[in-house]
This record gives structure tokens, C-alpha cells and sequence, in this order.
């Protein structure tokens, strides 16, 4: 299978190059611009992907790489910082931009490159930069312009070198994915090789060959990852897994006995559940604070979760649901350093006796993990499953968790998940939810005065949950919701909806 090797020089778009060329079915890694010659051979590329990146490519101590690199005959995009270096490095010139440009720019192609085929002459492209080319390196020709940039494009054919000023990869870049497109077919004559599809095989094998005989321990958190890593390691060595479902009491309706039947009855994996809700909600009585909510909730998830490892006794791998992107962000993969702002619960268990851990969705990115699931015979249901806070329903539940609001909530939300799906919306919306506030206000039921609780809905639209926007949800299918749940759900009296963004708010409540 041909492989891409995009090499990270620190950009922030950079994950989302990698995702670019996945989808258009080729394999690829980010890896540091740091990484070796002998790493990159190792690696094999078929082809090179310089990303942008903050320094400036004429101070001292800017990212520099081998100039062999660009002799080694497989083709080579640089974007942005990556088009400066491959100039710098080749005989050119950069300098500090005349006209900064940042934002929605128009470009003009010369309708001479590959790299533009069947993109109008002239559109919408994402620039950022402050620094520009100057002069060409021999043998380089101007391929497309901005009014403020000349040299927003640029190649040498012969060696089939690329170089571009503006964010293929970013989607206000209009013609982004053709032009992706046409350096990954056009010209480097790659084709739609990666699908999980194919994947699948390898993926199973792969996780044999590591294992072999030895025993392997999963947390299911009731989370698409961690199923979907149980579905494969159980196909891959079967009895040799030994999942733990840790239910905390503080899923949604249904969830637990959700997973628990998919995952026994479908997948015959030998699955512990603990049912602990009771250990939970006696830590959590009298906690009102958001923040010690969530450590008692990951503390006591280890410590239930030792006790039932230890029954089992010694396991060789501890397998974990981590994911491509927890990879690069955690700044094993490349070298963008964003530290994760949520750890799941969890972590990782200190008084568990393994060897080694085992990642087997390392390498996947969360639509990919999907895909996974389903060439697996994973339903869609779980699949598709939105993300759910480790501690969850507990930071939904504004105050004090009890018995009482977790079923009041539970029903709620499951009315407001039912709506969306009726509604078509189920998978538009990133993220949506009931939350419980601790606020009681009056209302009239019949001709009696109510003193009940106010619900609040919050749906979110986001690509990385980093930022987010709140989803224009029609007024009638809050109607609906806002009509049933009160109906329906004791002592609900009042229905908000949450209409603020992040920032200055967070998707959860608490
Ligand atoms: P916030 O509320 O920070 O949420 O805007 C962003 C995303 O992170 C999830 N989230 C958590 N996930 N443990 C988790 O595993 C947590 O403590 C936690 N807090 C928030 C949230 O559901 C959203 O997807």
C-alpha cells in the first residue's frame, strides 16, 4: 500500500492534513521534521508532505531538514512554512511578507499546473502568513497568485516538487480536496488503497501477531472506542480477552444493558460488568463542586477497577481505546504539542499486574475507528454513538448527584436523543443533551401550582469540541421535546434551551 509521510513542522492545521489524505483513501503519518533519514527510510514513503508551521524559515534555529530529502524522487508538497523551506533549502529566497495575508483570499492559477486540474482559474483559498517567497530556486516556475502574494503556488514539474502559500486542507480553501485529490491521484498516481475494509485483516492480524497466546484486559467504558477495540481484539484472539465494565451508575438510560448484550451476546466477549453504582453515589453524596465530582468518579473507576483486575490475576497487555488524534496531540507523533484538556476516566491503573499495553486504534482517526466498528459487525447504534463524558451524567447534574435527579435526567435525555433521531438529526448535531439544573421555579399542572425542576437542552455543532456553536435546532422539534419531557418526566415543570456558544461557555454544564 502506498504511504504518505507528512512531516510536522508544528502548524496547527497539521492533524487535519492527515485526515485530508485519509480520506482521500491514502495512507499516511505525521511524523517530527525531527525524525532521522534512516526513520524516514525506514518508513518508505511514496511520497512527502511538508506542513506549515509558526517559525520563520531565515531566522536562526528555524526547522531545517535533509535537502536530500527532495532528491530521493517521490514527489514533495510544502505548504506554507513547507513551501518556504523547500525554497530556502533548494537556492531560493523567503523574506517577511510586504502584505500579510490572513483569512479568505482569492487566487488566479496559471492553468499550467497538475496540482490545479478542474479547479476554476480563479477561488476562495485559506491563507496565513506573514513570511513569503521572494525569489524562486532554479528550475521552480510561479503557478498561481494572489493579489497581495505572487508566489502563492509554485513548482519545479521535472522533480515533481509542489509548493503552496495557501491550506489545501482547510475547508474554506474551496477547491481544498481537489487539489489534494490531484497531487495524490495525478501525480503521484496513488489510488483509494486505504479503507477499513481493507484494513480490517491487517488490523486483526496485526493484533495476533502481537499477542499470540498471551492474555489481554480491556476497560469498556460503553464509549465508541473502547468497543470497538474490544470487537477487534475479540475476533483477533478471542478468549484471550478479558473485558471489564466498569458501570458507575451515571450512564444514560439503557446504555449499560446496551453494551453489556452487544458485546456478550453478539460478540461472545467475556465481559465483567460491576454494577457500582452504589459505590459511586455513596462518594458523591453532599459533593456539589464540578471539579471534585470528577475525581472522585476517576478515582474510585481505578480502585473498582483494580479490585476486579486482581480477580483475574496476571495479564500480559493492558489494552487501551487511544486514538490517532490522542497520539499526535499527546506530541508522540508529530510535533504539535497540545495537551489534552480531558483524560477519561480512568487513566491508568497503578495496581494492575501487566506487562505492556496495547493500542490497537492507535493509528485511526474517529471516523475511521466508526468505519472499523461497522466493517466489525458492530451496530450502528454504538457506533455512532456521540462522545459521553467519563464521569457522566454526574457533571450534567448541577449539584448534588442523587438517585432521584439521575432518573429524572435519564428520561429526559433519552426523550430529547429519541426527537433527534426521529428528526433526522442525530448525526448533524455533534454533541446533544439534557442537563439538570438545581433551579426549581413554579408552573401550573392542571389546576395545580407545580414547584419543579427546570430541564435544559443544549445540542452543539463543532468539529474538535475545542470551539463550538450551538445548533439552530428547529422550534418545533423543541416544541415537541419541551412538550414531552414535561409531560412525560415527574418533576419537570420548566424547559430551557441553551443558546451559548464556546467560548465563553462549555458544552457541558459543569
Ligand atoms: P467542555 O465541557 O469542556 O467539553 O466544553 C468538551 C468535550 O469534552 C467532553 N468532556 C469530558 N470528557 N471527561 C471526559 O471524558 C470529562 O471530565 C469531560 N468534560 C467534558 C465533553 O462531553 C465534550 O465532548
Amino acid at each position: 500500500m502506498k504511504r504518505v509521510l507528512i512531516l510536522d513542522f508544528g502548524g496547527q492545521y497539521n492533524l487535519l492534513i492527515a485526515r485530508r489524505v485519509r480520506e482521500c483513501g491514502v495512507y499516511c503519518e505525521i511524523k517530527s521534521f525531527r525524525i532521522s533519514p534512516e526513520e524516514i527510510r525506514a518508513f518508505a514513503p511514496d511520497a512527502l508532505i511538508f506542513t506549515g508551521g509558526p517559525a520563520t524559515v531565515f531566522d536562526e534555529g528555524a526547522p531545517m531538514v535533509d535537502p536530500a530529502l527532495f532528491s530521493m524522487g517521490i514527489p514533495v508538497l510544502g505548504i506554507c512554512y513547507g513551501m518556504q523551506l523547500m525554497t530556502h533549502l533548494l537556492g531560493g529566497q523567503c523574506r517577511r511578507a510586504v502584505t500579510r495575508e490572513y483569512g479568505k483570499t482569492e487566487l488566479h492559477h496559471t492553468g499550467t499546473s497538475r496540482l490545479f486540474a478542474g479547479v476554476p482559474e480563479t477561488a476562495v483559498y485559506w491563507m496565513s502568513h506573514g513570511v513569503e517567497v521572494e525569489k524562486l530556486a532554479p528550475d521552480f516556475c510561479i503557478t498561481a497568485s494572489s493579489q497581495g502574494c505572487r508566489h502563492a503556488a509554485i513548482e519545479c514539474e521535472g522533480r515533481r516538487l509542489y509548493g503552496v502559500q495557501f491550506h489545501p486542507e482547510v475547508m474554506h480553501t474551496e477547491y481544498g480536496t481537489q487539489i489534494l485529490e490531484n497531487f495524490l491521484y495525478g501525480i503521484c498516481g496513488f489510488s483509494r488503497e486505504w479503507t477499513m475494509s481493507s484494513y480490517v485483516d491487517t488490523a486483526i492480524a496485526e493484533c495476533r501477531e502481537k499477542i499470540g497466546d498471551k492474555r489481554v484486559l480491556l476497560a469498556l467504558s460503553g464509549g465508541v472506542d473502547s468497543a470497538v477495540a474490544a470487537a477487534l481484539l475479540q475476533k483477533a484472539v478471542g478468549s484471550q480477552l478479558t473485558c471489564i465494565f466498569v458501570d458507575h451508575g451515571l450512564l444514560r438510560l439503557n446504555e449499560g444493558d446496551d453494551v453489556e448484550r452487544v458485546m456478550k451476546d453478539e460478540f461472545h466477549v467475556d465481559i465483567r460488568r460491576i454494577n457500582a453504582q452504589d459505590r459511586f453515589l455513596d462518594k458523591l453524596a453532599g459533593v456539589t463542586e464540578p471539579e471534585s465530582k470528577r475525581k472522585i468518579i476517576g478515582e474510585e473507576f481505578i480502585r473498582v477497577f483494580e479490585t476486579e483486575a486482581k480477580k483475574i490475576g496476571k495479564v500480559h497487555f493492558l489494552a487501551q481505546g487511544t486514538i490517532y488524534p490522542d497520539v499526535v496531540e499527546s506530541g508522540l507523533g508529530g510535533e504539535s504539542t497540545v495537551i489534552k484538556s480531558h483524560h477519561n476516566v480512568g487513566g491508568l491503573p497503578e495496581h494492575v499486574d501487566f506487562e505492556e499495553i496495547i493500542e490497537p486504534l492507535r493509528r485511526l482517526f474517529k471516523d475511521e475507528v466508526r468505519q472499523l466498528g461497522l466493517e466489525l459487525g458492530l451496530p450502528e447504534s454504538l457506533v455512532w454513538r456521540q462522545p459521553f463524558p467519563g464521569p457522566g451524567l454526574a457533571i450534567r447534574i448541577i449539584g448534588e448527584v442523587t438517585r432521584s435527579k439521575l432518573d429524572i435526567l435519564r428520561q429526559a435525555d433519552a426523550i430529547f436523543r429519541e426527537e433527534m433521531a426521529l428528526a433526522g438529526l442525530d448525526r448533524t448535531a455533534n454533541q446533544y443533551f439534557a442537563a439538570l439544573t438545581n433551579m426549581r421555579s413554579v408552573g401550573v399542572m392542571g389546576d395545580e401550582r407545580t414547584y419543579d425542576y427546570a430541564v435544559a437542552l443544549r445540542s452543539v455543532q463543532t468539529q474538535d469540541f475545542m470551539t463550538a456553536t450551538w445548533s439552530r435546532l428547529p422550534w418545533e422539534l423543541l416544541d415537541k421535546v419541551s412538550g414531552r419531557i414535561v409531560g412525560e418526566v415527574p418533576h419537570v415543570n420548566r424547559v430551557l434551551y441553551d443558546v451559548t456558544s464556546k467560548p465563553p461557555a462549555t458544552v457541558e454544564w459543569e
